[in-house]
């Protein structure tokens, strides 16, 4: 049971690694524009917050996907499309510092992003595997591209 389990986790992970390669994750390093520097530390504290905010719900996504509990997938999902934290504890001087600074493609990113976490909540309400599958490496796809192109400099791993 347990190592049917971890079969296809790996299965899936393998699946989402492909997708990722072979998308445009592969994005040229010099596109890259790093947006952290920019930001005044507040703004860097909460965007941090809600990286590490989404980083455990989306691995907690991964595990309850490969467990077949589509309302924990459902629940996660909706979280991540739901937090916004850098919105929600934006005052409106930083609302106006991050549409400054950021460049345009951030902010549309941001969006596609929470709209993709919302389109996985969905599949897994319907209980459509096949789709939650899709949907999440779609996610995971969207987590690397974003930082090939605005966070190289935190991920030296997008930087070459
Ligand atoms: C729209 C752009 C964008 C998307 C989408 C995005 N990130 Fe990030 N992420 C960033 C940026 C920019 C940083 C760098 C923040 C810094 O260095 O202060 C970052 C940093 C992080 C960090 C490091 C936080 C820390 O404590 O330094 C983690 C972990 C992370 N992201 C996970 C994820 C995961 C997982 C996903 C997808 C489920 C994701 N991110 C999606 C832009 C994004």
């Amino acid at each position: 049971m347990m190592h049917k389990l971890r079969t296809r986790k790996l299965f899936i992970l393998f699946n989402v690694v492909l997708l990722v390669i072979a998308s445009d994750g592969l994005v040229l390093a010099h596109d890259s524009e790093s947006l952290s520097p920019r930001l005044t530390p507040r703004l860097q504290e909460l965007l941090r917050k809600e990286m590490q905010f989404i980083d455990e719900a989306s691995q907690n996504i991964l595990t309850a996907l490969v467990a077949g509990s589509d309302a924990q997938v459902a629940t996660l999902a909706q979280q991540i499309h739901d937090s916004f934290i850098l919105r929600q504890s934006m005052t409106p001087e930083d609302k106006n510092h991050l549409v400054t600074v950021a460049p345009e493609g951030f902010v549309q990113r941001d969006r596609d992003f929470h709209q993709v976490a919302a389109e996985l909540a969905a599949a897994a309400r319907t209980g459509n595997r096949a789709l939650q599958h899709q949907q999440f490496g779609r996610m995971i796809e969207a987590c690397s591209t974003c930082h090939a192109l605005y966070a190289s400099d935190r991920f030296s791993g997008f930087s070459e």
